[in-house]
Order: C-alpha cells, then sequence, then structure tokens
C-alpha cells in the first residue's frame, strides 16, 4: 500500500500536496462495526487513532477521520515559524528485533523496502511549524470537518532559542498553549520529548522544568483538557512516578512514547542524515519500539491503579502495526492507543482493526 505520507519527498511537498495514495480518497468499502468509547466525555467511534507527527495539516486529519482513525492529534506546532531539518527526514533501519535507547544502527535510504510489521524507521524532522496565523487557520477548517464520534487533539511545544532564559522558555509554552487553546480545538497536547534549557535531556526527564511548564499552562487553557506526551523510561529510573505525579495534579492524562533515540549510521559507521552533528541522534519508532511502548503503558497504569486516579487518560504509543498490537495495549487497561509509523505505511489499519472486532 502506498504511505500517505511520502519518504522520498520533502516536507513542504508533503504539506502542500499530501496526503499520498489512498488517503487521498475516501474508502469505498462499507465501514465494519465501530467500537463505541468514550474520551474525556467526548463520543469516539474506536480508541484509536494517529498520534502527533504523521498528521501534517487539516487535510490529513481529515483524511485520517474518513478511513476510520477517530482519534487524532494534529501535528506539533510552536509559537513561530520553524524550519524543517533538511531531507531525507524519514529512513528505514536495520533494528533486528528491538531498539534500546542509544543503540546504534545501519540505516537504509530505500523507504520503499520497509516491512512495517517487523521493521522500524528514524524521523528526524526538528518539530517544524508553519507560523501560528497559519496553523491556527487551518485547525479551525479542520474541526469544521469534525463529526460526533471523530476526534482531534492539538499539540504544541515551546521553542528554545539561544541565550533564552528558564523563564522565557517556560512562558514561550504558556503563549503557545493560548495560541492553541483560541482555536477551538477540544483538547491540547504539550510535547514534553523536547530538550530542556540550562540541563541535559529531555523536560520530560527533569521534574522541576515539567512542573514548571505545566503550571504556567495552567491559568491559559482554562477548562480546555491538556494531555501530556512523555517518552520512555528505563525500568530502574525513578522519575516516572514523580513525574506522573505532577501530570495528573495538572493535566489530565499521558500519551505515551515518543520515539526512542539511537545513532543512525551508513554501512561505514558515518552519520547517514546529512547536516548538523546533532542528527546522528534520531528518533526511532515502529515494531522496532514496540516493546517499549508495552512496558511504558503497563507501569503507567500499575500506578494510575494503585492511585485510584479514576480520570487519568492513557493513550497507548508506540509500534502498533497490527489489530493484534492493538489489542495488546488496550488489554493493559489504556483508554485509548495511537499508531503513527503503521498507520502511514498501512491506511487500512483503523478499518482492520474495526474489522478484527477488538472490542
Ligand atoms: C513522521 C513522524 C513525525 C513525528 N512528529 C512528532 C511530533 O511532531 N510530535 C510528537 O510528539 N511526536 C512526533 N512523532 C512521534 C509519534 O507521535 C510517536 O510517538 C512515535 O512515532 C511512536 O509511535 P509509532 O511506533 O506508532 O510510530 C512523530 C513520528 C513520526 C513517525
Amino acid at each position: 500500500m502506498t504511505p500517505f505520507y511520502d519518504s522520498t519527498k520533502s516536507y513542504d511537498d508533503n504539506y502542500q500536496n499530501g496526503p499520498f495514495g489512498d488517503f487521498a480518497t475516501a474508502p469505498t468499502d462499507t465501514f465494519p462495526k465501530t467500537i463505541s468509547t468514550n474520551f474525556l466525555g467526548f463520543p469516539l467511534n474506536i480508541p484509536f487513532g494517529i498520534p502527533a507527527g504523521p498528521l501534517l495539516n487539516s487535510k490529513f486529519v481529515t483524511s485520517a477521520w474518513k478511513w476510520g482513525f477517530s482519534l487524532n492529534t494534529y501535528k506539533t506546532v510552536r509559537g513561530n515559524e520553524y524550519p524543517c531539518h533538511p531531507f531525507p527526514n524519514v529512513i528505514k533501519v536495520d533494528a533486528k528485533g528491538d531498539v534500546k535507547p542509544g543503540d546504534t544502527l545501519i540505516g537504509d535510504n530505500n523507504v520503499n523496502s520497509i516491512d512495517v510489521t517487523r521493521d522500524g524507521i528514524t524521523n528526524s524532522f526538528g518539530v517544524p511549524s508553519r507560523s501560528p496565523q497559519i496553523w491556527q487557520e487551518d485547525v479551525r477548517a479542520g474541526l469544521k470537518e469534525m463529526k460526533p464520534g471523530n476526534f482531534m487533539i492539538l499539540s504544541f511545544m515551546g521553542t528554545k532559542k539561544e541565550g533564552m532564559t528558564f523563564e522565557q522558555y517556560v512562558e514561550d509554552f504558556a503563549r503557545t498553549a493560548k495560541l492553541a487553546k483560541d482555536t477551538g480545538a477540544p483538547v491540547l497536547e504539550v510535547n514534553f520529548s523536547c530538550p530542556n534549557v540550562g540541563k541535559e535531556g529531555l523536560i520530560c526527564n527533569d521534574i522541576e522544568t515539567s512542573r514548571a511548564i505545566l503550571e504556567a499552562v495552567r491559568p491559559v487553557r482554562g477548562n480546555t483538557p491538556l494531555l501530556v506526551k512523555i517518552g520512555y523510561f528505563k525500568k530502574d529510573d525513578s522519575i516516572p512516578e514523580q513525574l506522573l505525579e505532577i501530570i495528573y495534579q495538572h493535566a489530565n492524562g499521558v500519551a505515551a512514547i515518543n520515539t526512542i533515540q539511537a545513532k543512525v549510521t551508513d554501512k561505514d559507521g558515518k552519520q547517514i542524515l546529512p547536516g548538523s552533528p546533532v542528527r546522528l541522534m534520531s528518533g526511532i519508532c515502529g515494531a522496532a519500539i514496540r516493546w517499549a511502548g508495552l512496558e511504558m503503558a503497563e507501569r503507567i497504569m500499575e500506578v494510575k491503579k494503585r492511585k485510584d486516579w479514576k480520570d487519568f487518560v492513557v493513550i497507548g504509543v508506540g509500534g502498533v502495526t497490527t489489530p493484534k498490537d492493538f489489542k495488546r495495549y488496550m488489554n493493559l487497561g489504556v483508554n485509548a492507543v495511537q499508531s503513527a509509523t503503521g498507520a502511514m505505511w498501512n491506511p487500512r489499519l483503523a478499518l482492520d482493526i474495526m474489522r478484527a472486532q477488538y472490542a
């Protein structure tokens, strides 16, 4: 099947002319029975959809709804225009099984040879964004197409700039949250898998920064529910429970996981993605990280149950490429499941899941 995001084309080409393949038109077959459920008080046809990333704009989001994906996240936006990393942005990785944080993998530019049920990919975009004026207008246009049973989450983040103070970075998250809320999106998602200021690592690896951002966003978002996108934490890492505590205090739930960072080289051991040396490390996703998504979902659900956080929403993400994978996440008790890589390569994934009737 033709992926709806064409990795052989530039990000801008995809943004202007996508989605491609079957996603460009509506399915001709009748819809199988849906798996009705409820998400943050809203009805959902099926607790399944596409997470932040592959749905670049409202054209992609509305196509996803047409193809049966109910819970779709509009790609992470910023409070200012931001460029994309140089092409290519998606390549196949020779994962040979499960990928662990910091692994070294050999990349392969032949994205057409991907078997998405088995291989991994790396994506390296740098979280590009159109200007707020453009994405706000586009989100509003997309929301007009949202029918009951379908849902849009809008993902956002702040932008780290040279010489910025901690306070300015936190403020940029709050400013962007306000711009996102003003679109009327029913739920917001803040991306915490982005660089910290003044400290190593990602925001979700640091309790103080995470807390400061959530406190700053709280008054700005009003009654609009907020989810927090977090990455994978190693089992011996003590942060997740503390992090979940502050998310519980200041937001409505989590989406986990984001990609897993690994080194991707060519056959000779040289960085395969062109440009800045930071691109030696890039985010692995797809089947190769399914183990990590399932493990995090299980650990988050254990905390949620032990603390009796009934209203705390959990979206399981990572390596879902078949109806069986969806069922494995749902069996852990999560509220919903999302698939980025699996959906990109199989636009029929939501229909396959409905047909398999994994309720
Ligand atoms: C093309 C692509 C772009 C992505 N961009 C974002 C993004 O902008 N924000 C974000 O929070 N996650 C982003 N992600 C990560 C996905 O939301 C997801 O967490 C990750 O890919 C793991 O899911 P998967 O194994 O189903 O691909 C992106 C993933 C892909 C494949």
